[in-house]
């Protein structure tokens, strides 16, 4: 009997649990439009609850979610045949292959005399509408669908606010527009950041959420999503102007009061065509929507009906693609990185993997809560994104790909360089290894002295810096300056003449400007900018370390929170013992000040220097 009671207690905890799992299911499919299980699962999970509902009918209720399915169905809309299809286009992957389609067209058409210019514009990475207007009034709008039947989106299409509903001036009889529903980035993360607020989960990209929100059944929650739309092509116009050039036709489309991008562009000739397609690589991510590349289109309407199509796309018009800013990779491990100021971030190890113009196989999870809330595992199947020079990073999971029996995993709780214990402050994201000696931090922290931007020594690379510490030649920044070299001589690698390039380069950092020799340190808030207002100001070591916070503080574009953290920095005795032991090993940043005096005299000698004004607190004394 007793083990009848405990199998009950068991099955009625998995139909509560069963509850949530299906409603958390049915609103990833029907409300954000990105199921994450097949369907045949989502089905036996529903099977599953409906079973145990029947076996204890004491905690069945006509609100559980296994009834949702049957109230509502799937969603569906009307079809809408499109009088005219709606074409693909196609595309080129580099300028090769967009020269090659500039020859083919030419081919084709062959000596007929014919002048043409080309119109360029940007590719937007959204989904396809057609806009049905009769006389001016919007009365139908169509998804592309499969290029002949589309799905009837009206409803939603009505919440659009950039959609016109009513166009302006001298309209036709009938016109079907083209363009692409698009959520812009600035409307994506407004919606993420109300949705976090809201506990519920946040959308992976721009262009999923935009095809989500307009294949809504409840209108409403597609007016909340801020969509947006660019025109772009006429489908098909009856009693209209006679347009007879694409410019012409968008200028015109924009008259009539449809949002048109204003960056398209035209020219006579294809090298223009070529520099605007890097131009536009360039800027791609200044613009606060998502592109996928560049379509070019010839601009005459006759060559254009000339040139005509194939079955699936128009020989006057092409896509050049940018490179892919998200793929799927196989997710090898996640691992630990220590930064030089004891930052422990985690990174996922990846199949090698080309996205954002460039082969990937490591990609940020920023800290222990993004990789928590993404919960990717070794493994997985998952999304990376990599965008302009940002550092490439990890999206989410696939999870309908998740291999069976996957362990979570979690953020270690040692140094994964140093064993020390892993601290993470309260209402802090970031983690840290508190071991000054760690060495992955002191590697850290040579590697940055001696990179480019600030003491620039040449010839100390990475792995240099690596192989130093490694050998134990290195324990810090200063050991750069009394390194031994007869011990480097012994180390693979090194012969006479690059052990003398490098006793020179480091000879050669010893006069660095005091601007360069602050931002090596790593004193904390202080960038390459802060640093050189510092030394500017206070000329050399001496007298910046001597200033009052409020002196500090006082320098134009620093606040008092770097100011405290330079005084502090200066204040701590392992940095004053480092500063002494770098000034005794020779290092003697160029006094700035001195600069400034050289100059002056020369400027203000002999002149009258008047001071006016007052200062408050203080007397003319
Ligand atoms: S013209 C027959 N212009 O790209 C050609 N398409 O890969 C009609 N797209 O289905 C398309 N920006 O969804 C055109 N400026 C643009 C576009 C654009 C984005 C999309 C459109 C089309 C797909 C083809």
């Amino acid at each position: 009997m007793a083990t009848k009671d405990t199998d009950n207690e068991r099955l009625i905890a998995r139909l509560v649990e069963l509850r949530e799992i299906v409603a958390y299911h049915f609103r990833r499919y029907h409300a954000d439009n990105a199921s994450e299980i097949p369907d045949a699962d989502y089905d036996l999970l529903v099977t599953e609850l409906r079973s145990l509902e029947e076996k204890f009918p004491n905690h069945a209720s006509s609100s559980s979610p296994a009834n949702w399915v049957g109230a509502l169905g799937k969603t569906t809309f009307d079809e809408v045949e499109h009088r005219i299809p709606m074409q693909s286009l196609d595309n080129a992957f580099d300028l090769k292959e967009l020269r090659s389609w500039h020859e083919r067209v030419e081919r084709r058409l062959g000596d007929g005399g014919f002048v043409f210019t080309w119109t360029c514009e940007l590719k937007f990475d959204g989904l396809a509408v057609s806009l049905h207007y009769e006389k001016g009034l919007l009365v139908q709008a169509a998804t592309r669908g499969d290029g002949k039947i589309g799905e009837d989106v009206t409803a939603n299409v009505l919440t659009i606010k950039d959609i016109p509903k009513i166009l302006n001036g001298d309209v036709p009889d009938s016109l079907e527009v083209r363009g692409e529903v698009y959520l812009g980035l600035t409307a994506f993360a407004d919606l993420n950041t109300v949705r976090k607020k809201v506990g519920q989960p946040t959308f992976a990209n721009p262009r999923n959420t935009a095809a989500g929100s307009l294949r809504q059944k409840d209108s409403m929650i597609t007016a909340n999503r801020n969509l947006s739309f660019w025109a772009y092509q006429i489908g098909e116009i009856i009693d209209g102007p006679k347009l007879t050039s694409h410019c012409e036709t968008l200028l015109w489309l924009r008259d009539l009061g449809l949002p048109v991008n204003d960056r398209f562009e035209n020219f006579e000739d294809f090298e223009s065509v070529e520099k605007y397609v890097t131009t536009v690589e360039r800027i791609r991510h200044d613009l606060d929507y998502e592109i996928d590349g560049v379509v070019i289109k010839i601009d005459d309407l006759g060559i254009q009906q000339k040139l005509g199509s194939t079955t699936r796309a128009p020989r006057w018009a092409l896509a050049y693609k940018l490179p892919p800013e998200e793929r799927t990779a196989r997710l090898i491990d996640i691992e630990v990185s220590i930064g030089p100021g004891g930052q422990a971030t985690p990174f996922a190890r990846l199949e090698p993997v080309f996205v954002g113009g460039s082969t990937v196989s490591t990609a940020t999870l920023h800290n222990a809560d993004q990789a928590a809330i993404k919960d990717v595992r070794p493994g997985d199947l998952v999304i990376v994104r990599k965008a302009g020079d940002v550092i490439p990073e990890i999206v989410a999971p696939v999870l309908s790909e998740r291999p069976k029996n996957l362990a979570p995993w979690l953020f270690p709780s040692e140094c994964p360089s140093c064993g020390n214990r892993l601290i993470r402050l309260k209402e802090e994201a970031a983690t840290f290894c508190v071991n000054y000696q760690c060495p992955q931090q002191i590697r850290g922290r040579i590697k940055h002295f001696a990179s480019r931007t600030a003491m620039d020594i040449e010839g100390f690379g990475e792995q240099r810096v690596d192989l130093f510490v490694t050998e134990g030649l290195l324990n810090d920044v200063a050991d750069i300056f009394s390194l031994d070299f007869d011990n480097i001589m012994a180390l693979e690698g090194f012969g006479e003449l690059s052990v003398a390039n490098l006793r020179s380069a480091i000879s050669l950092a010893k006069t660095r400007p005091l601007g360069r020799l602050l931002f090596a340190l790593r004193i904390p808030h202080v960038g390459s900018r802060v640093a050189d207002l510092l030394a500017e100001r206070f000329g050399n070591l001496d007298q910046l370390m001597s200033a009052e916070i409020s002196n500090i503080e006082s320098v134009e574009g620093v606040g008092s929170v770097i100011a405290t953290s330079v005084s502090d920095w200066f204040s701590e005795e392992r940095n004053q013992t480092l500063i002494t032991r770098l000034r005794v090993a020779g290092v003697d940043p160029i006094d700035e000040s001195i600069l400034d005096t050289e100059v002056l005299p020369q400027t203000l000698t002999g002149m009258a220097v008047v001071v006016t004004g007052s200062l408050d607190g203080f007397s003319r004394e």
